[in-house]
């Protein structure tokens, strides 16, 4: 069964076309991965996914069923999707203790377990029980990322949408947080759909992967064209 499948995706903003007939499928413990430049709708895919943009056109499925337009994601859906975002600062609340931050979501979904869920969650991306303490501006970027992370793996979701989570953080904090997905990813059988522009980042993560250019998929690539580095040309 395929984790994501777009066929003919289309979304506007005002008229004007973010993404033009957008089509792909993403296979269960896969990573597919989008690249192109600023502003040609790698977000916005990503964001219909996770049911943040509910205005498209075209068709979904997700975990082998159809999402419809319009709809909020509730229950088991809600739950299997998870996104990470690209500036950790913005994404975690400033007045929030990291403990408010990780237990909130499960207190909605009315999960159990609470104290020993969190800190599992921070030891699997290696911050320390006592961590749970803090506020965002207390930790270096590179926590802030694996807070969100954490955050993101607390509902234990099948598919992790990942936009440029790497992008705002320096070259070797990069690569821990590039390692630190790929490890979790073997642990807990995920599918990521990542969104980079770095053509390293693309290489080093991914089974396959999709050019944009203006809304529009312009070419694929398999594991064997990203060895060679053909995504480089584009
Ligand atoms: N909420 C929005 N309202 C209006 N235009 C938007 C909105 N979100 C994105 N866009 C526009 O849609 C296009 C694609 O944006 P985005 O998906 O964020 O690109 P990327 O992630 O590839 O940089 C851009 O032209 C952007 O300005
Ligand atoms: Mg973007």
């Amino acid at each position: 069964m395929s984790i994501v499948n777009l066929d003919a995706l289309q979304v506007n903003f005002a008229g004007k076309k973010a993404v033009s007939a957008a089509s792909f499928t993403v296979e269960a413990g896969e990573t597919f991965s989008l690249i192109g430049a600023s502003g040609c709708g790698k977000s916005t895919i990503l964001r219909v996914l996770a049911g943040i943009q509910r205005e498209w056109q075209g068709r979904v499925d997700l975990f082998g069923s159809a999402i419809t337009p319009g709809k909020r994601f509730s229950g088991e859906l809600r739950r299997n999707v998870q996104m990470v975002f690209q500036d950790p600062y913005a994404s975690l609340h400033p007045n929030h203790t990291l403990w408010r931050t990780l237990a909130e979501p499960l207190k909605i979904h009315g999960i159990g377990d609470i104290l020993q869920r969190v800190n599992t969650a921070l030891e699997q991306v290696g911050l320390p029980a006592d961590a749970a303490q803090r506020y965002p501006h207390q930790l270096s970027g590179g926590q802030r990322q694996r807070v969100a992370i954490a955050r993101a793996l607390l509902l234990r979701p099948q598919l992790l949408l990942l936009d440029e989570p790497t992008s705002a953080l320096d070259m070797s904090v990069q690569a821990e947080i590039l390692n630190l997905l790929n490890r979790l990813k073997q642990e807990h059988g995920m599918t990521y759909l990542l969104v980079s522009h770095d053509a390293d980042v693309i290489a080093h993560m991914s089974d396959r992967a999709a050019f944009m250019a203006e809304g529009v998929i312009q070419r694929y690539f398999d594991r064997e064209a990203l060895v060679q580095g053909e995504h480089r040309m584009s």
